[in-house]
């Protein structure tokens, strides 16, 4: 099978970095197709772990291309910073190329600046974003007055679009937040400098997928965040600017739905979550505690804790039927292990007797009113990192992995019982069908 999609099936942060870095092995492009630099991966380069936030996962790997889709808003500013660390440290594979699609569109200064003080504004409403600029970027493109990337390779098109939006933006600053002005012009010097390193990469993305299908190269499509982040289908309005579904793949790349041969959903053994909003199986007790400090979870682009809870598979339910998932990779399940009773959220339940099993209310009224239904399950005391089969396991841990698979009615393609590469235990490599 040649086209991979993995996403994640919860509120982000599922582990995705390490299952993509994974596949990436057998993959010859990676593909990411929406979002920018709130995004957060890790990677470990000579023993020294560092965050990525726009290059793809696979960029540690030889031979491939790594490409930046038309769906993705860019900080050329983080992007430029990311491919001089990685120079510096002599990882950028000599035979790696790393593609920015033309029809990306640029984060800019104001766009974080808007960000920053719409969020102050809102105060306890506030939606808890990255500050990045993410939302007032896809506002931009969405109201087509965005600069992409092929802007920024013309001097004149973009001094022109950036003076209008700056007239604009700086009207929002000022009249409606009371914050200082933007001045275009050390905008545009500074960009114009971003232009000259990033024009090597530019190029028509959806063009070069097309060229590798056809060769029948392995293509695998990189998601960021996860499936209730996703600005339809997530819980709005705390969720992200972007789809984060498995079919804006196919728009954020530029290619058609009938080149995609599976769909892996990324599934944390338990439910984790940064920002404000809804979350039925939060914990507020020293599981929850124990679980954020076992799970290390910390967001990784903002260092803020995640909220933690019991796995839910109302939303892996959800993510399953919203995404077309094929397969399932179960993340930090070692996490787990020492917990006496496990809980399974299994639906949803209103104290006027509304229920939900398979899907989310879209009314977050509704959601705020749900309350968990639990399954209770053993938990496990013995060590599951250097488990190689699924056998291997204990089983009670194989209970906790055939409950959700069955819950989910997806098998399961992967299980990561440790951080290390080789603590994964792997059942079905989606290219290797
Ligand atoms: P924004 O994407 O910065 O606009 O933030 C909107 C919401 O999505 C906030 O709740 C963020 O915490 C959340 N978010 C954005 N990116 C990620 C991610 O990569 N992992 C987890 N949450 C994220």
């Amino acid at each position: 099978m040649s086209s991979v999609i993995v996403v994640g099936t919860q509120w982000g942060d599922e582990g995705k970095g390490k299952v993509v870095d994974l596949y990436a092995e057998d993959a010859d492009a990676i593909v990411r197709f929406q979002g920018g630099n709130n995004a957060g991966h890790t990677i470990v380069v000579r023993g020294k772990q560092t965050i990525l936030h726009l290059i793809p996962s696979g960029i540690l790997h030889d031979h491939k291309m790594c490409m930046l889709g038309n769906g993705m808003v860019i900080d050329p500013k983080v992007l430029i910073e990311e491919i001089r660390y990685l120079e510096k440290e002599n990882a950028f594979p000599p035979n790696t190329k790393l593609i920015l699609s033309d029809r990306a569109h640029l984060i800019m200064p104001y766009h974080r600046r808007v960000d920053a003080a719409r969020e102050a504004a809102k105060g306890a409403g506030k939606i808890g974003t990255t500050q990045r600029g993410i939302g007032p970027a896809y506002e931009d493109k969405v109201s087509r007055v965005g600069i992409r990337v092929c802007d920024l390779l013309d001097r004149d098109t973009f001094a022109e679009k950036l003076r209008r939006n700056v007239e604009e933006k700086n009207f929002y600053l000022t009249k409606l937040f009371g914050e200082q002005p933007v001045d275009a012009k050390p905008i545009l010097e500074e960009y114009m400098g971003y232009a000259d390193v990033l024009r090597p990469h530019a190029a028509d993305v959806s063009l070069l997928l097309d060229e590798a299908i056809r060769q029948k190269k392995k293509i695998l499509f990189e998601g960021a965040q996860g499936c209730h982040l996703d600005v339809d289908y997530g819980t709005y309005p705390f969720v992200t600017s972007s789809n984060t579904v498995a079919g804006n793949a196919c728009c954020g790349a530029g290619v058609g739905p009938t080149q995609i041969n599976s769909v892996v959903g990324i599934v944390k053994a338990y439910t984790t979550r940064v920002g404000s909003g809804p979350f039925v199986t939060e914990l507020a007790d020293e599981i929850g505690e124990r679980i954020q400090r076992v799970g290390q979870e910390f967001g990784a682009t903002t260092g803020r804790k995640r909220r933690c809870g019991w796995l839910d598979m109302v939303l892996v339910r959800q993510s399953v039927r919203v995404s077309g998932i094929t397969g399932l990779a179960i993340t930090k399940l070692d996490v787990l292990t020492g917990i006496d009773k496990l809980r399974i959220c299994v639906g949803y339940r209103t104290e006027s007797g509304e229920e939900f099993a398979t899907s989310v209310p879209a009314d977050l009224n509704v959601f705020e009113r749900c309350r968990p239904v639990y399954m209770e399950l053993d938990g496990w005391t013995e060590d599951i990192t250097s488990a190689k089969r699924i056998e291997d396991l204990p089983r009670s841990t194989r209970r906790y992995v055939d409950t959700l698979e069955n819950l989910a009615g997806v098998k399961v393609v992967l299980v990561s019982v440790g951080a290390d590469r080789n603590e994964t235990i792997v059942t079905e490599n989606p290219f290797r069908r």
